[in-house]
């Protein structure tokens, strides 16, 4: 987590003070974001957009709701923010009953500002110490068992059972599976249960670089290799050394690239970029792509014999709609795992938001109900977190399609065999352009065609197919 403000926000009725307190504390800590009222602050800390604060500190006497709501409505929000209260008209019992809604800290008025400032600093002292534990017990968990993956459906236990099993092994290891579907989960899952788990594991993004940059990236170059490499740089093979090296996106190299990549796995050495000395490293290679590398081959986009080199073992995620015993277990895991690092625990799922998760198809796969299922949380107020909360967002929204299912259910063979002649019959029956027009592969259209038997005259015969 990259270092940042702290976040201040100060409830305070009476404006001179208000504004005499949020300069001073805004010298020291910076920011301070400061309400008046004990409902205008309510609605703040409610506000999804806004950030949960570090330190909330707040009068108890104040128009609107009283300062225990803003108390109440603080630790709702987040776990993590210390709450400090201020009354004149402190009794043991106020503090007693703040402290139980989860104040941090309780002060007498007239609070001396130097006061105040110590105890704002040790409220973020002990702010600190909770998140550090939470992030050692996390790094701990992860460390020990490797990744933790959530799914039982046969179909994806396969898949995770041989990446269990392959991991001892030195072999290339492939992965593929549709965007958003557990592609680097499983590549560090490899690695964790590797000999190499105390090694280096090292990531390289194959699409996101161009060729150019991508060879240095993955070779090194030395100095002077051409003009802007002023200095010697170490290659990804080299970092990697006793470890695994994750080649993410390695459907988008280069033909070129593609080449040297083929060339370094067959001579298992390289050269960096400039340099004249070969170079050999220990790496372990798992690459991932979300293309069907098959057709890039036929097409002549990608190199079959670099395709057999890394598809030593082929690891075949599943789309999570084909999987949709474990949308439940999946849904689960994200709310409590994204509760606790905002801090905002939530307990479960209405009934109608489960019935939501399991009818949309999840294009985006398990990335897309993560993102999902962490806007709930933002959005929900409640322990529970409800349909309305769950909100489709980026180009899966926009495509999205809710159907208004009746009660009583549909006829499913019925629905794919009307869509699917309907398409066909628009693109003349052939079955990559009603593929195309239907957002699906040819191969997962045709496996559909072949299923409902759907046939016509202008395909060659017994095989399904158009010409
Ligand atoms: N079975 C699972 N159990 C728990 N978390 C999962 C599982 N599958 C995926 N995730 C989580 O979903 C998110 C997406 O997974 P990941 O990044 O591995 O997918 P990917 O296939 O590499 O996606 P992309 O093709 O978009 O790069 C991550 O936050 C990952 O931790
Ligand atoms: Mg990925």
């Amino acid at each position: 987590m990259s270092p940042r403000q702290t976040r201040i926000l100060l409830v305070e009725d009476n404006d001179t003070l208000r504004r005499a307190t949020a300069r001073a504390l805004a010298e020291r800590f910076g920011p301070v974001d400061s309400e008046a009222r004990g409902d205008d602050a309510c609605a703040r800390l409610r506000d999804a957009e806004v950030e949960p604060y570090d330190v909330v500190i707040t009068d108890l006497r104040l128009p609107g709701t009283s300062g225990l709501d803003v108390v109440r409505e603080a630790r709702g929000r987040s776990e993590r923010s210390a709450i400090l209260l201020t009354t004149a008209f402190g009794s043991i019992e106020t503090a007693v009953e703040a402290m139980r809604l989860g104040a941090f800290d309780f002060l007498q008025k007239p609070v001396e500002l130097p006061e105040l400032e110590v105890r704002v600093e040790r409220a973020l002292e002990h702010a600190k110490l909770v998140r550090r534990v939470a992030t050692l017990e996390a790094e701990r968990e992860n460390h020990a068992s490797g990744p933790t993956i959530i799914g039982e459906s046969p179909a994806f236990r396969a898949a995770v059972d041989l990446a269990t099993r392959v991991a001892a092994t030195r072999s290339t290891v492939l992965v593929t599976g549709e965007t958003g579907t557990g592609k680097e989960l499983v590549a560090s899952l490899v690695h964790a249960h590797s000999k190499r788990a105390e090694g280096p594991f090292v990531k390289v993004n194959c699409a996101a670089l161009p060729e150019t940059l991508l060879e240095s990236e993955l070779f090194g170059h030395e100095r002077g290799a051409f003009t802007s490499a002023d200095r010697q740089r170490i290659g990804r093979f080299e970092q990697a050394d006793g470890g695994t090296l994750f080649m993410d996106e390695v459907g988008d190299m280069s033909p070129a690239t593609q080449a040297k990549l083929l060339r370094v796995m067959q001579d298992q050495e390289f050269h960096r970029l400039g340099g004249t000395r070969p170079l050999r490293t220990d790496v372990r290679i798992v690459a991932a792509t979300n293309r069907d590398l098959p057709a890039a081959i036929a097409e002549g986009a990608f190199r079959e014999d670099l395709y057999f080199r890394l598809n030593v073992i082929g690891i075949q995620l599943p789309p999570l709609r084909e999987r949709p015993e474990d949308l439940a277990a999946l849904s689960q895991h994200f709310l409590a795992e994204i509760g606790r690092e905002l801090g905002r625990p939530r307990e479960g799922f209405a009934e109608e938001a489960l019935a939501f998760i399991r009818s949309h198809t999840w294009p985006g796969n398990v990335r897309e109900l993560r993102n999902v299922i962490e806007r709930a949380v933002l959005l929900s107020g409640g322990p529970e977190v409800g349909v309305a909360d769950l909100v489709l967002t980026g180009a899966h929204a926009e495509r999205g399609w809710r159907p208004d299912l009746p009660a009583g259910g549909l006829p499913w063979d019925e629905i794919e065999r009307a869509v699917l002649t309907e398409a066909l019959s628009r693109t003349g029956w052939v079955q990559k352009d009603a593929a195309a027009l239907l957002g699906m592969s040819r191969r997962r259209l045709n496996y559909v065609v072949r299923r409902l038997g759907i046939t016509h005259s202008s395909w060659r015969r017994n095989r399904g197919e158009d010409p």
